[in-house]
């Protein structure tokens, strides 16, 4: 390698393409223009306030040094009383490893179970790090063209035809980044039957578990304790810099992750960890379940906006906060339309590009992070702007 070289891998991660969305966005905020979000990937809330409150006391009674790698036993305690009262499904803490959000889980994963030159068949589209946690680690994502007719789900009945000897898994998640499809509990078991069958390993990232708003909000780890789940306080605790998250491994995978834990991370964050233990009070979760409610009125507003001027949501859109939308009606390029609708009308989304490579620019997504009333507001200046 050259000096002033970076390695080749680097070459291979695609940026963003909502940057140039959010540079555009930006520029024209500072030039005074009401730019409606769309495009952001997080709660408009912040983390409930027992948990911020939790986390300012950690800090003043110096709570901040290192943890036990895999976490707090308390909080790991805490997530497994969680998963029984909520989902009546057991987990040892022992099989928790707490880690800097999902990101870290899913690097952990990407380390712990993926062979140099292995791949991992997952949907395409679908959350656009995983490929690239998988490079990190030696290994690739085959991306499997999947379509609205099913949902973006992969059909199992054929995952055979997909694997090969150097097939180590299938990542799925449920509610899924983009589309906010929910998987249903009878795909989860069919999925585990055709991964066992074929000697892989099976993930289910769970980080916006609890955001279901119509469907079976359940967790694969009731389906069986040998696959793996990931999930975080990110979402549903609206707690995303506070960096923390978590993964769910089999007992026979305990050593070899804490073993990565320690190595890749050392710990998380130990305040937000502190914080996170008041995560689970009841107050902080009927907060939560309020929060849920309110998100649930934004999407049933949002997909009666977007049925009226005729932009058909591809998938049921029954969970997380995205629904996914084909404009293939009005552009055969959705990035470009993406740029366009914001300079004309100041309305920032997401183009499909940054989730998937088949049919992508047919699509973009909107995230229901803000008030119902700007998302009306931003219903009615897509409009004109089709119009136009
Ligand atoms: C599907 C999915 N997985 C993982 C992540 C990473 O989240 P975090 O690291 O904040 O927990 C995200 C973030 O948007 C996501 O959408």
């Amino acid at each position: 390698m050259k000096q002033g070289q970076l390695a080749r891998r680097v070459s291979k991660i695609a940026p963003f393409q909502v940057m140039a969305v959010l540079d555009k966005a930006k520029q024209l905020q500072a030039n005074g223009y009401d730019v409606i979000h769309l495009e952001v990937g997080e709660p408009d809330f912040v983390a409930p306030s027992a948990v911020s409150e939790a986390g300012v006391q950690a800090i003043r009674q110096a709570q901040t040094g290192y943890t036990s790698a895999t976490g707090l036993p308390e909080l790991k305690q805490a997530i497994s009383r969680y998963y029984h009262s909520r989902y009546k499904v057991s987990v040892a803490p022992e099989r928790i490893i707490v880690t800097p959000g999902a990101s870290g889980a899913l690097l952990l994963m990407a380390s712990l179970m993926v062979n140099e030159g292995e791949e991992v068949i997952m949907p395409d589209p679908c959350y656009p790090c995983n490929r690239h946690f998988l490079l990190q680690a030696g290994g690739r994502a085959k991306l499997i063209e999947t379509s609205p007719d099913n949902e973006f789900k992969i059909d199992l009945d054929g995952l055979a035809q997909y694997w090969s000897a150097t097939t180590a898994g299938l990542w799925l998640a449920s509610p899924a980044n983009p589309t906010g499809a929910v998987l249903s509990r009878a795909y989860v078991e069919q999925a585990w039957q055709a991964v066992k069958d074929l000697g892989g390993h099976l993930l289910v990232d769970e980080i916006y578990q609890g955001l279901v708003y119509d469907g079976d909000d359940f967790t694969a780890l009731s389906v069986d304790d040998n696959l793996f789940v990931i999930n975080s306080f990110s979402k549903y605790f609206a707690m995303t810099g506070w960096r923390l998250g978590w993964i769910v491994v089999p007992e026979w995978a305990i050593e070899g992750a804490i073993k990565l834990a320690q190595n890749l991370f050392i710990c998380a964050p130990a305040m937000s960890q502190y914080a996170a233990l008041h995560a689970f009070d009841e107050g902080v979760l009927t907060e939560c379940e309020a929060r849920r409610e309110r998100l649930n009125q934004r999407r049933l507003a949002l997909l009666k906006g977007l049925e009226r001027i005729g932009l058909p949501v591809v998938t049921p859109a029954q969970g997380a906060f995205y629904v996914f939308v084909d404009v293939s009606s009005v552009t055969s390029d959705a990035m470009t339309w993406c740029l366009q609708l914001l300079e004309q009308e100041y309305v920032a989304l997401t183009p499909g590009a940054d989730f998937g490579i088949a049919n992508a620019h047919q699509y973009v997504r909107f995230a229901y992070t803000c008030e119902e009333e700007r998302l009306v507001e931003a219903i009615a200046r897509i409009e004109r702007f089709m119009q136009s």
